[in-house]
């Protein structure tokens, strides 16, 4: 039947959604797959019930896709699609509740510390910078609790930098997640089940060229230098692997997902988080991840989409 590749959506990751969903788009035309391409809308719930498609492929990064709500609608609708579940969504978009999950499952993450907005207005900035630093020490990231592609994500390396990172981390989200930040090799794993069971893909090494790996660092080609496989001991790769599907299992995610985590100098892996609808462009990592394993592109989504609608 049809399918609906679903792209777009109002967060700041827009741009690169859209991208993404036409990337899918044309790989399903290329294997003569009734597709259409659809820039989600408010229209969303009356469209997917006059026409019905066959299946959905949730290409949304950010709010309102990878959060949960669109699949919400979709479920309510009971129109399948490829991806995790509204309610793991919810879950895993939300970087502090994943981690208690992640942590929970036995998975290392950098330490960190939850800050509310409210908090400086009610206990004052100075105060509660020097708890933060008191109790992870520098260097830091400071990022929004939820949101994707670097989007509000500062490192801070010296204590004056911080009421600055925090500012722009809240343009992004009223809370913010203040991490440790880990030293080490930075890598990113791509998990798939073409429906045999989630499969690891080997992982892809990320070392940005300048600075950190920010919007820029994301999508412009050239600015990230990836190595796949990453230069990591065997036992480390292992490790790696493991970990993503330990975290794609804990968060109970379906289909796809993609986890990137950091593997220090003694080869201890700490979880940073995991997307439910990784990236897709040219500079994209999952993609990265599935060519190492010899899964094309095309093949993966028909796979996906086939499985789902069945
Ligand atoms: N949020 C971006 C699209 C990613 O995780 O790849």
């Amino acid at each position: 039947g049809r399918v609906l590749v679903l792209a777009g959506g109002l967060s700041p990751e827009r741009e690169v959604s859209l991208h993404s969903g036409r990337r899918v788009f044309d790989a399903l035309r290329r294997l003569d797959v009734d597709v259409e391409f659809g820039d989600l809308g408010p229209d969303l719930m009356e469209t997917l019930i006059a026409d019905p498609p066959s299946v959905v492929l949730p290409v949304l990064h950010g709010n309102p896709g990878e959060d949960g709500t669109v699949r919400e609608v979709l479920e309510l609708v009971g129109v399948p699609y490829v991806g995790a579940s509204a309610e793991a969504c919810r879950l895993a978009f939300d970087k502090p509740l994943a981690k208690a999950l992640l942590v929970q499952a036995g998975l290392g993450t950098p330490a960190s510390v939850t800050l509310p907005r409210e908090a400086f207005h009610d206990l004052g900035a100075a105060p509660l910078i020097s708890l933060v630093l008191k109790r992870l020490g520098l260097p830091l990231f400071v990022k929004p609790r939820a949101g994707g592609s670097a989007f509000g994500v500062s490192r801070v390396n010296d204590a004056d930098q911080l009421p600055a990172a925090l500012m722009a981390c809240f343009a992004y989200h009223d809370t913010a997640l203040i991490e440790r930040a880990v030293v080490g090799v930075e890598v990113a794993v791509a998990v798939v089940d073409l429906g045999d069971g989630p499969v690891a893909t080997p992982a892809v090494e990320i070392v940005p060229r300048r600075g950190i790996y920010d919007y820029a660092a994301h999508y412009t080609a050239g600015a990230t230098e990836f190595f796949c496989p990453a230069r990591l001991s065997d036992p480390a790769a292992a490790a790696v692997a493991e970990a993503a599907l330990t975290a794609h299992r804990a968060l109970g995610l379906r289909d796809l997902s993609r986890t990137d985590l950091i593997v220090d100098k003694d080869d201890r892996v700490f979880v940073l988080e995991t997307a439910v609808a990784p990236g897709l462009t040219e500079t994209s990592t999952f993609l990265m991840g599935l060519a190492a394993k010899g899964y094309a592109f095309e093949r993966v989504w028909l796979q996906l989409a086939r499985l789902a609608e069945a």
